[in-house]
C-alpha cells in the first residue's frame, strides 16, 4: 500500500483565502484582527517561526506587532509588556514564543496573558476549558491536525490512537482533542517501554517527540494513519541542512494509508490556526462589545 499524502500546504492556503473576507468584515467594523508576538532571546529557530507568524498576519490583512527582547531581559520587563498588550484594543491575540530563557518562569509569563487573548491556548484557564470539552482557544498545532482530519474525512470515533510526545504545546492537547473525538488514546513518551508494542496496535499515530525519522515502517500496523509533527534539521550526510520530520517518510508511506509530509504537512497548518484563533478572538471581542 502507498499512502495518500495529506497536503497541509493546500489546506492552509484554502483556509487562509477564506480568512480574508472575515478580516475585511472585522476591519470594516473597526476591529482589524491584531496579533502581538513576543520573542525573548536570539534562538535562530524561534526567530524564523516569529518572522513567519508576523508575515502570515500581514498576508491575511491582519495587524501584527513583533516585540523582541534580548536574552537577558528581566521577567518583570516582559510581564509589564504583556500587561500593556492585555489592555491594547488593537491586539486580539498575544503569543510569547517558547522556549524562554532559563531565568524566566514560563508559567508566570503564560498565566499573565489575558485568557481572552491567549491564542496559543496555553493559559491554565484555557487548558482547563479544553480538558472539560468546551475549548476557547485550541493550541494551534493540534488544532491544525484536527482540521486535516476534518478535510480528509477521517472519522476518529473508536480509533486506537497513539500520541508520541507529552508536551503542553502538542502531545497533551492533541490527546485531549482525540479523546473528545471518541478515539481511544495512549500517550507515550521517550521513556515508554517497548514503544513499538503500542504503535503497532494503533490505527492512528501522531509523532511529536522531536527525533528525526524516529518512527519506522516496522513500528506500524499496515494501513495506519501517520501524522508527523516533527520539524528537524538534518545535521549531516547527503541530506544535511534539509528538514525532516519524526517519521521515516519514505519507508512509512509504503505501509500507512494516510501520511503527512515534512515540510508541507502539519507545519503550514500551525500558523494557519494561529491566524484562525486571532480572527476568532477579534470576532468574539466585537460580539461581546455589541
Ligand atoms: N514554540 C514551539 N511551538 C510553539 C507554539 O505553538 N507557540 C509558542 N508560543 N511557542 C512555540
Amino acid at each position: 500500500m502507498t499512502a495518500q499524502v495529506l497536503d497541509g500546504k493546500a489546506l492552509a492556503d484554502e483556509l487562509r483565502a477564506s480568512f480574508k473576507e472575515r478580516v475585511a468584515t472585522l476591519a470594516a467594523r473597526g476591529q482589524r484582527p491584531g496579533l502581538a508576538v513576543v520573542l525573548v532571546g536570539e534562538d535562530p529557530a524561534s526567530q524564523v517561526y516569529v518572522r513567519n507568524k508576523v508575515s502570515a498576519c500581514e498576508a491575511a490583512g491582519m495587524h501584527s506587532e513583533k516585540i523582541v527582547y534580548p536574552a537577558d531581559a528581566s521577567q518583570s520587563e516582559v510581564l509589564a509588556k504583556i500587561n500593556e498588550l492585555n489592555q491594547d484594543a488593537a491586539i486580539h491575540g498575544i503569543l510569547v514564543q517558547l522556549p524562554l530563557p532559563k531565568h524566566i518562569n514560563e508559567d508566570a509569563i503564560l498565566e499573565a496573558i489575558s485568557p481572552a487573548k491567549d491564542v496559543d491556548g496555553f493559559h491554565a484557564e484555557n487548558v482547563g476549558a479544553l480538558v472539560q470539552g468546551h475549548p476557547r482557544f485550541i493550541p494551534c498545532t493540534p488544532y491544525g491536525v484536527m482540521k486535516m482530519f476534518e478535510k480528509y474525512g477521517v472519522d476518529l470515533a473508536g480509533k486506537e490512537a497513539v500520541v508520541i510526545g507529552r508536551s503542553n504545546i502538542v502531545g497533551k492537547p492533541m490527546a485531549l482533542l482525540l479523546i473528545a473525538a471518541g478515539a481511544t488514546v495512549t500517550v507515550c513518551n521517550s521513556k515508554t517501554r517497548d514503544l513499538a508494542s503500542h504503535t503497532r496496535r494503533a490505527d492512528l499515530v501522531v509523532a511529536a517527540l522531536g527525533k528525526p525519522r524516529f518512527v519506522k515502517a516496522d513500528m506500524l500496523k499496515p494501513g495506519a494513519i501517520v501524522i508527523d509533527v516533527g520539524i528537524n534539521r538534518i545535521a549531516e550526510g547527503p541530506d544535511a541542512g534539509k528538514l525532516c520530520g519524526d517519521v521515516d517518510f519514505a519507508a512509512v508511506k509504503e505501509v500507512a494509508s494516510l501520511i503527512t509530509p515534512v515540510p508541507g504537512g502539519v507545519g503550514p497548518m500551525t500558523i494557519t490556526m494561529l491566524l484562525a484563533n486571532t480572527i476568532e478572538s477579534a470576532e468574539r471581542i466585537l460580539q461581546e462589545r455589541n
